[in-house]
């Protein structure tokens, strides 16, 4: 069976800098722009160029900078926004307009005060225009996870005529099953006359913590696209994580779905853009975060010392991380005191470790993680510093 390919479109720049407190300089999204770049992402939404001057400005230097991926501009269904998004991807390799507007009742009715009919002639004209400055125009249905399916293929029939080539259906809400949102990308691709000509793309918020897998059910289901960002930064709970999903593409290559991210560079990205937003992940982070990859119970910690894979699905290389850890603290067991000790330069016999643990036992019950240099003074204060060899 042939492999298929799932085009990564991050939203970093975009829907991930919209978060409060993570806003971005220009220089600094060069450097993030660049990255993304090398990590092999296929697009990168660089900005919302009619929002500010700066990142107007964002989005013409990124054009400039970036090598590979095709840059994107967003825009609302209007031609101001158009002309902006127009004029700041004029130096990009690959440009691509992604406009759009609200298709669900509430959208229709609250933010734009208007009728069915109307959204979709504000859509197409919106594509149609778009189409006069360059070939790729992605359509955003905002709000599509809470619109009826039958009315969003319409609307999706609609913007293809008009010559979309790409249909996002965010889930703009965060309130979609993974069963409901699949199935809707299931009858998109059943019900939509010209479907086969265009990429249907996710677009997952994640407010229900349901973005990683609506995206996966999304592409189970048909679409070749996943949107997202570095670490699931985004409005409110956040987007769709990249290294979750790419990740899960990988470890279950019987799904026949691929990227084209490098992802021994995950680790390291996601640092960087910890770094410039000033923003840590939580330790229990999925795939980068610091406990990703470290063990603490006795059972996990003695499974890991005989084979990684009895308690680990990835290999932390894999991600950009060197090595898993053993964290010893005090429900932590022999083996992981030995093979702690072992690294530090302490052969210890069984009949020493016996003695050394219960000591161990005693620090660990105090403080909340042993380190290496406690480990040297319980070694010290059981008097077994004859079997040290130098490290
Ligand atoms: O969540 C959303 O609907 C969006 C669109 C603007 C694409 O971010
Ligand atoms: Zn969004």
């Amino acid at each position: 069976m042939s492999t298929n390919r799932v085009q990564i479109f991050d939203t970093t720049l975009r829907d991930g800098e919209q978060v409060p407190g993570c806003k971005l300089n220009t220089e600094q999204k060069l450097i993030i722009a660049e990255r993304l770049d090398l990590l092999g992402v296929d697009v990168i939404e660089a900005g919302f160029p009619i929002s500010s001057p700066g990142d107007f400005n964002s989005v013409v230097e990124i054009s400039k900078l970036v090598k590979n991926a095709t840059v994107c501009g967003l825009t609302r269904a209007n031609k101001k926004d158009i002309d902006a998004a127009a004029a700041a991807l004029k130096y990009a390799k690959t440009p691509r307009i992604h406009t759009g507007i609200g298709t669900s009742e509430s959208h229709i009715k609250f933010k734009f005060n208007s009728s069915p009919e109307k959204i979709i002639e504000r859509a197409k004209d919106a594509v149609k225009y778009a189409k006069t400055f360059v070939e790729d125009i992605e359509f955003y249905a905002e709000d599509a996870g809470r619109t009826d399916n039958a009315f969003l293929a319409k609307v999706c029939e609609e913007v293809i005529k008009s010559g979309a080539t790409v249909l996002n259906i965010p889930d703009t809400t965060g309130y979609c099953l993974p069963e409901e949102y699949g199935a809707k990308i299931k009858y998109l691709k059943e019900n939509v006359k010209g479907i086969e000509n265009v990429i249907l793309s996710c677009h997952c918020h994640n407010d229900l913590g349901l973005a990683t897998a609506n995206s996966i059910a999304g592409v189970q289901n048909g679409a070749r696209q996943i949107e997202c960002t570095i670490n699931g930064i985004g409005e409110r709970a956040g987007n769709t994580a990249l290294e979750e999903v790419v990740m899960i593409l990988k470890q279950h290559p019987y799904l026949n779905l691929d990227t084209n991210i490098n992802t021994q560079l995950l680790f390291d990205t996601s640092q960087l853009v910890q770094q410039h937003m000033g923003i840590t992940v939580q330790p229990n982070k999925a795939v980068v975060g610091d406990n990703a990859f470290a063990h603490s119970s006795g059972i996990h910690q003695d499974g890991v010392i005989k084979n990684r894979e009895t308690y680990e699905i990835m290999n932390p290389e894999d991600v950009g991380v060197t090595e898993s850890s053993i964290v010893l603290t005090a429900r932590s067991g022999r083996a992981a005191l030995a093979y702690r000790a072992k690294n530090l330069g302490y052969e210890l016999t069984k009949i020493e470790l016996d003695k050394v643990y219960p000591e161990f036992l005693n620090f660990a019950d105090k403080k909340k993680e042993i380190e290496d240099q406690d480990i040297h003074e319980i070694i010290k204060v059981c008097e077994i510093l004859k079997t040290k060899v130098e490290a």
